[in-house]
């Protein structure tokens, strides 16, 4: 992995899966140059969203809601790859809630209103959280190393 590369946690929620989103929000990473590295469909098991990926919100009143909300379906868990991804792909999700998403953003373009319904999570406070998150999901062997063919017209 180049130097100045780093590694993302995507997931679109059950409802991007249901609502047939997968395409459009796989479609503005490949546009922005980021590398896909790992992809796979997942039902997730309660255990794994209440137990590791969002122990964090335990406390939070909304937590069971939301843990029943991304056991409620399959979900599409991914790796991105590239500059800056960590940072670049929270703006490009938008804000927690879509009411405060700015238009461009994923949770404004395809979104109403809803906070419990914003179908798409990321790993992005820092790097290091990026990869403990993605831990939860892939193992070393599912991260994929392949040179992109648009990566030397991408990174200068
Ligand atoms: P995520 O972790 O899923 O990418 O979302 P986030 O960083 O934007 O927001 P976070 O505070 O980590 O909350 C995780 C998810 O919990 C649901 N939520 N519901 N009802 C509520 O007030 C409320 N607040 C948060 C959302 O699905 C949010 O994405
Ligand atoms: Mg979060």
């Amino acid at each position: 992995m180049a130097a100045n590369c780093e590694r993302t946690f995507i997931a679109i929620k059950p409802d991007g899966v249901q609502r047939g989103l997968v395409g459009e929000i796989i479609k503005r990473f490949e546009q922005k140059g980021f590398r896909l590295v790992a992809m796979k469909l997942v039902h997730a098991s309660e255990d794994l969203l209440q137990n590791s990926h969002y122990i964090d919100l335990k406390d939070r009143p909304f937590y069971p809601g939301l843990v029943k909300y991304m056991n409620s379906g399959p979900v599409v868990a991914m790796v991105w790859e590239g500059l800056n991804v960590v940072k670049t792909g929270r703006v490009m999700l938008g804000e927690t809630n879509p009411a405060d998403s700015k238009p461009g953003t994923i949770r404004c373009d395809f979104l109403q209103f809803k906070v419990g319904r914003n179908i798409i999570h990321t790993a992005s406070d820092s790097v290091e959280s990026a990869q403990k998150r993605r831990s939860l999901w892939f193992k070393p062997a599912e991260l994929v190393d392949y040179k992109s063919c648009a990566h030397d017209w991408i990174y200068e």
